[in-house]
């Protein structure tokens, strides 16, 4: 049993993160959303209970080896489980509201301040076409890059370290924001954990 994938919990309350994201949001996606991907990945992989060796991050890395039969379970949940547990990780009632040491200095080079880089990725995510997340990573050459991923699409499984990602699935924002995704996208800096970041850049 212990080698079960287990849900993690929230490093801060439910209503922490309020006014920029509700505690109605931040439960139904914690326990209802996040739950769901934790159970359907182990329902999936109880089929093939030798692959509970690797983390769900190695789970999406190596997609390649996974059975046919439960291979789009696994890139969907896992995804689902990896991208929500750095998600949690990288917001924080304590912001600070900049980026920090050496990562803001990379920000600067990439993307001349931190306002071109929030415009870069707001873009981004207002774009995407349905459900998804844009994500701030370090590409395989090691350069900050802002990227999208489909679905429950993780960049690692293109080479690409996420420091930073935000879930633009419907079940991120409309409780609270409605259509409006431009609007969560502009509030979710306010939540940005940039000790967590700083920490994902240079690990
Ligand atoms: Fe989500």
């Amino acid at each position: 049993m212990e080698k079960k994938y287990e849900l993690p919990d929230l490093p801060y309350g439910y209503k922490d993160l309020e006014p920029y994201i509700s505690e109605e949001i931040m439960t139904l996606h914690h326990d209802k959303h996040h739950a769901g991907y934790v159970n359907n990945l182990n329902m999936a992989i109880n089929k093939y209970p030798n692959l509970f060796e690797n983390n769900a991050e190695e789970l999406i890395k190596n997609l390649d080896e996974i059975p046919e039969e439960i291979k789009t379970a696994v890139k969907n949940n896992a995804g689902g489980h990896v991208n929500h547990s750095i998600f949690w990780k990288i917001m924080s009632p304590n912001s600070g509201r900049e980026p920090l040491g050496k990562l803001a200095e990379e920000i600067k080079k990439q993307f001349e301040n931190f306002a071109g880089l929030q415009q870069k990725f707001n873009d981004e995510g207002a774009k995407i076409f349905g459900s998804g997340w844009v994500w701030l990573v370090k590409n395989k050459d090691g350069i900050l890059q802002v990227m999208s991923t489909a679905n429950q699409d993780n960049p690692i499984s293109d080479g690409c370290f996420p420091i930073l990602g935000n879930d633009v699935w419907e079940h991120a924002y409309y409780l609270q924001y409605k259509n409006v995704r431009a609007d969560y996208l502009k509030a979710w800096w306010n939540v940005v954990n940039w000790q967590e970041a700083e920490k994902r850049f240079t690990e």
